[in-house]
């Protein structure tokens, strides 16, 4: 079994729901959900069964669209008033991806924009074309990126990633682990990629490690805090992450403890490259004190994964699932329309991004 033949979000044959390989239970069982309530794909959302900001684009695509098509009525405008607000319900499922928001306003401006002349019915056929399209430009979009990732890389690399943006958290490839599949079609076989386990959800260890492993690629996991060292032995020689939002100045959140990575790297003299598709770019915010980050409870900290709890009861607990990283810390940020180089904010407007 390799992850890369794994699909994480798709419509199903019966076009009522959508399939979701549920990423809570990886690496030891792979199941798929069928989702067709508005409950459920929130939930699904929230609680990270689908994650990784392009899968949360691809599902929030296919959710918008099977809510839109169980509004019962002709009129137009009762239409679009309820799928508005299906729309701010699924937006707030979580809030520092960009790609959630990115899908609905995509598929809203769909409706808005065609909807004269045509009947509900046309139109909610037009809505799962346009769901299906961001899925198709999701996989192109992410071999793009590991075309691009793929050319930085030489024989033998140390590659770190932090959290996963691998095939899992896309439609197909990844970002961060794009360039390591594009390498492996191209013959390689001697990169060796170290995964941080990623506290407190494990993306890293449950994820990205179980992906590069059954590619076959040479994997190591570090717990987080490893990272020091293992740059410091040498083993580094490049990192990829992924990112949620990347604001017009280069700063961009992702998992936590990214920022940290990026300081290290800095530290030890490594690139460190920020994997984005342009779809997270949002020009709109100038920098990442925009940004807003996820708060999630504290129970992921102190018992999740533990046979038992491992803190004080009544401790005081942060759990901030992102972070962001200074643009001053990131030599690159590959998109899928090549690599910005600082300064960002000018190679986004040169590459046509957020115009
Ligand atoms: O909370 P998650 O697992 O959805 O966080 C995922 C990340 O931070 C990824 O690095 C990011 O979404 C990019 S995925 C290509």
């Amino acid at each position: 079994m390799n992850a890369l033949s794994l699909d994480t979000v798709l419509l199903a044959e019966n076009e009522k729901e959508m399939i979701i390989l549920d990423q809570t239970l990886l690496p030891g069982e792979i199941k798929y959900l069928n989702l067709s309530k508005a409950e459920d794909i929130w939930e699904a959302i929230y609680s990270l069964r689908v994650r990784g900001a392009p899968a949360i684009g691809v599902a929030a695509g296919y959710g918008i669209y099977l809510l839109a098509d169980q509004i019962e009525t002709e009129d137009m405008d009762e239409f679009v008033a309820k799928f508005q607000e299906q729309k701010a319900y699924l937006d707030s499922a979580r809030p520092t991806a960009v790609n959630l928001s990115w899908a609905l306003n995509r598929m809203e401006k769909v409706l808005l924009a065609e909807k004269d002349g045509k009947t509900v019915a046309e139109m909610k056929q037009r809505l799962k074309e346009e769901a299906h399209a961001i899925r198709e430009e999701d996989i192109a979009i992410s071999r793009n990126i590991g075309q691009y990732g793929f050319e930085l890389l030489r024989h033998g690399d140390g590659i770190l990633t932090h959290c996963n943006a691998g095939t899992l958290a896309t439609a197909k490839y990844g970002t961060a682990l794009a360039p390591i599949y594009i390498a492996l079609e191209n013959g390689w076989d001697d990169l060796h990629v170290f995964c941080d386990e990623t506290r407190p959800l494990l993306q890293g260890a449950r994820l990205s490690a179980f992906e590069m492993q059954t590619a076959g690629v040479d994997t190591t996991l570090i717990c987080d805090n490893m990272a020091s060292i293992t740059m410091k032995r040498g083993k580094i020689d490049i990192v990829f992450v992924g990112c949620d939002r990347v604001a017009a100045n280069g700063d961009f959140a992702n998992k936590i403890g990214t920022s940290g990575v990026a300081i290290l790297a800095k530290h030890y003299g490594i690139p460190f490259y920020c994997c984005a598709p342009s779809s997270t770019i949002d020009m709109s915010i100038k920098s990442g004190d925009e940004i807003v980050i996820e708060e999630r409870k504290p129970e992921e900290v102190t018992e999740m994964w533990y046979e038992k709890r491992m803190a004080p009861e009544g401790v005081k607990v942060n759990n901030p699932a992102f972070d962001v990283t200074d643009h001053t810390l990131v030599t690159g940020i590959i998109t899928e329309k090549g690599i910005a180089y600082p300064p960002f904010d000018q190679a986004f407007i040169r590459m046509g991004i957020g115009k």
